[in-house]
């Protein structure tokens, strides 16, 4: 009786120190991050985006997209791994991410994406155009809304989060799916490029006051 009284006590603290430690790695791991993307993931700065309410698929190809640069090495990656079977993910070019996202094993990505996958998603004041955001809301709806679904707050299919994100870094990711330097999937290429052929590059701007005023 002591013996499995004692067993079940062993077991319980275990438990415990487990989960702790899960916890604790998370925090160590992500504390660099907060420092820049903000507690839960809320950046308080423009250039830096929140990641709040993405989802873990989406984050995971950004990091790792980040990480490893070349499309090649890149699919090499998720390839290798059956856990990152579901992950789609796009090259990109960054300022600083590159060399933050070399730092750590795709193991400590995975922990990373769970823990802000877990973040909820954050819309603070920004100063915005109302007669904008309307014109914005009907190009979202014509061009954006059947991936980015949800006024934009919703991360379904692995697609990020639009709304609530800081407008600057809206502009400049557009900037860079346009300018090539981002890759997107073919179908969001396609939707992107008729809706500036048709409304023009003003339509970002709108769209960026849209997004930005959306609750979720
Ligand atoms: C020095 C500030 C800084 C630190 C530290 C930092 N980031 Fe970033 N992060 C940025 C900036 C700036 C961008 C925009 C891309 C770029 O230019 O590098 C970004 C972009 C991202 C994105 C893309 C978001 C999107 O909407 O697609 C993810 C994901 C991300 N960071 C995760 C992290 C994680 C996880 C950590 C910690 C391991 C981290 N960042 C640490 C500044 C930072
Ligand atoms: C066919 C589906 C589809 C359509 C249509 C689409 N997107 Fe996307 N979008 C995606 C997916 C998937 C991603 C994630 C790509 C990745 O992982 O890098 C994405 C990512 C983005 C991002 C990056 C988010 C971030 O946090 O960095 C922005 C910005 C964006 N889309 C804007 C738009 C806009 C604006 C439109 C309409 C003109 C649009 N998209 C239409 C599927 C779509």
């Amino acid at each position: 009786m002591r013996l499995i009284a004692k067993l079940i006590l062993l077991i319980g603290v275990s438990f415990t120190v487990l989960t702790v430690n899960a916890n604790s790695r998370a925090e160590m791991l992500t504390a660099t991050c907060i420092a820049c993307h903000g507690e839960n993931g809320n950046s308080l700065g423009p250039a830096i985006p929140r990641l709040g309410g993405m989802s873990r698929n989406y984050l995971l190809g950004a990091m790792l997209a980040f990480k490893y640069e070349e499309s090649g090495q890149l699919n090499a990656a998720i390839e290798s791994d059956p856990d990152l079977e579901d992950v789609e993910a796009f090259t990109r070019t960054s300022t600083i991410m590159d060399r933050i996202a070399k730092g750590y094993t795709d193991n400590e990505i995975k922990i990373i994406a769970d823990y802000f996958s877990a973040q909820e998603l954050f819309v603070g004041q920004q100063e915005i155009n109302l007669v904008k955001a309307s014109s914005g809301k009907k190009l979202h709806e014509k061009f954006c809304a059947s991936c980015h679904e949800e006024s934009g707050t919703s991360s379904e299919g692995d697609t990020g989060i639009l709304a609530g994100q800081w407008q600057p870094y809206f502009l400049w990711t557009m900037a860079d799916y346009l300018n090539g330097s981002r890759a997107m999937p073919k179908k969001m290429k396609i939707k992107l490029q008729k809706m500036i052929k048709v409304s023009g590059h003003e339509s970002l701007e709108l769209l960026s006051n849209y997004y930005a005023n959306v609750t979720p």
